[in-house]
């Protein structure tokens, strides 16, 4: 299937490794050879005229522009889509796309190794451009009753109706979702589980989303306990991956606890966004959280702390939540009794049901600030490790 084949552009400056390739690749219906390049200095030209697939360069590449760096300029001027680098395992190199390094094959390598690394780079680097521009937030609290569903779904309506961002609330709570109850959907509204799990794809959405009447599109949990077994970690990231694709925003209500499934939601997440509140069983699992999730090996970038009822101490030192986070909170929700609990009753948003609130300009803020967050082209995960 000629359409299907990946283009190649090899840019190579020893004649023996430029032929080895080539037989290599002849040999693989999969893998279409554009061209040889020897001086890297043409290729930027090329990639524009050629459009290939993906860019194989030697990193030991001689002459004014070495392998390492033509990486980066191609990355830079957002061409082209993969680029994989070879070198020797005396000189190693790390995977690092933003600079143009989607992976890295070490020589000597066999035909079965380059084409494989070629398609796994390709296809990565496909269904990152897929998600590219959106953005995935989950919010999350290792306790309950701090206001993560009330933010979830404010925010979530903030980023469609104020940032114009189209959004979908997902229920991450399986088990206890809590957004059936708050939007008063009947109980025969679709859920997560009517999603098919062997192949998902877009035209199934919209038979299982809950169209709110806020304007945003919900995925409700299933509606009885037990049925929260029925999803598993691998349909969670299936399920986000297609949000991804068709939503610009996507924020994730998750439960309090760390099983495999929030970890599902959490890894695929750009954005967690923890909140806490003037607590001290919030504060003090707010602390161990913070470390798990650097042993699980999440930069700290990854979280954005959101102190909600943030004028609300309760005795408490402020300083404190400042102190266990070791910086202040990115995002901070004033408390608003009155107004909350008479939105929630009426399964409303307060953001559209009273915009001048202070409290709604502060999570129509929380939402300017984190939409420019959104997962860049060309960036992500490596290719090499795959998504965690
Ligand atoms: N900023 C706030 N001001 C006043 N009340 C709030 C605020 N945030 C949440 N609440 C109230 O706190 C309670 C718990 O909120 P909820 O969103 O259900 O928390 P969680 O999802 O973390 O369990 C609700 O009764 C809600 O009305
Ligand atoms: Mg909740």
């Amino acid at each position: 299937m000629p359409t299907d084949q990946i283009r190649l552009l090899v840019v190579e400056d020893v004649p023996q490794v430029a032929q080895y390739i080539r037989e290599l690749v002849s040999a693989s219906p999969r893998v279409k050879l554009l061209e040889v390049l020897r001086d890297g200095r043409t290729v930027p030209d090329q990639v524009v005229q050629q459009r290939p697939d993906v860019v194989l360069i030697d990193a030991l590449l001689q002459g004014r522009v070495g392998g390492p760096e033509l990486a980066g300029q191609l990355r830079q001027a957002g061409l082209p889509p993969a680029i994989v680098l070879i070198t020797v395992p005396q000189r190693p190199l790390a995977v690092a796309p933003e600079r143009g390094i989607d992976a890295v094959l070490s020589m000597p390598f066999t035909g079965y190794e380059l084409i494989n690394l070629l398609q796994t780079t390709f296809q990565a680097q496909q269904s990152r451009d897929a998600s590219a521009g959106s953005l995935l937030l989950g919010v999350f609290a290792p306790k309950g009753g701090v206001g993560k569903t009330t933010i979830a779904f404010n925010l979530a309506v903030a980023l469609q109706q104020h940032v114009g961002a189209r959004t979908v609330l997902v229920d991450g709570s399986l088990q206890f979702g809590d957004l059936r109850a708050l939007l008063k959907v009947p109980a025969d509204a679709p859920s997560i589980l009517d999603l098919p799990t062997d192949r998902i794809q877009e035209a199934d959405l919209a038979d299982v989303l809950w169209r709110d009447p806020s304007g945003i599109d919900i995925l409700l949990a299933p509606p009885r306990i037990e049925m929260a077994d029925m999803v598993t970690p691998r349909d969670v990231e299936k399920i986000l991956s297609l949000l991804r694709r068709v939503y610009r925003a996507t924020v994730v209500d998750l439960p309090t606890n760390l099983s495999d499934l929030t970890l599902a939601f959490l890894d695929a997440t750009d954005v967690i966004l923890q909140v806490v509140t003037y607590d001290s069983t919030t504060i003090r699992n707010t602390a161990s959280v913070a470390e798990t999730f650097r042993a699980i090996g999440y930069p700290a970038t990854k979280v954005q702390y959101v102190l909600n009822r943030a004028d609300s101490p309760g005795g408490l030192d402020p300083s404190l939540v400042a102190a266990t986070i070791g910086h202040a909170p990115e995002h901070a929700i004033v408390s608003d009794g009155r107004l909350v609990v008479e939105a929630n009753n009426q399964g409303v948003p307060f953001v559209l049901a009273a915009p001048d609130a202070r409290i709604s300009g502060d999570v129509r803020r929380m939402a300017e600030a984190i939409l420019p967050l959104r997962r860049p082209i060309g960036a992500g995960t490596s290719a090499m490790t795959g998504e965690r």
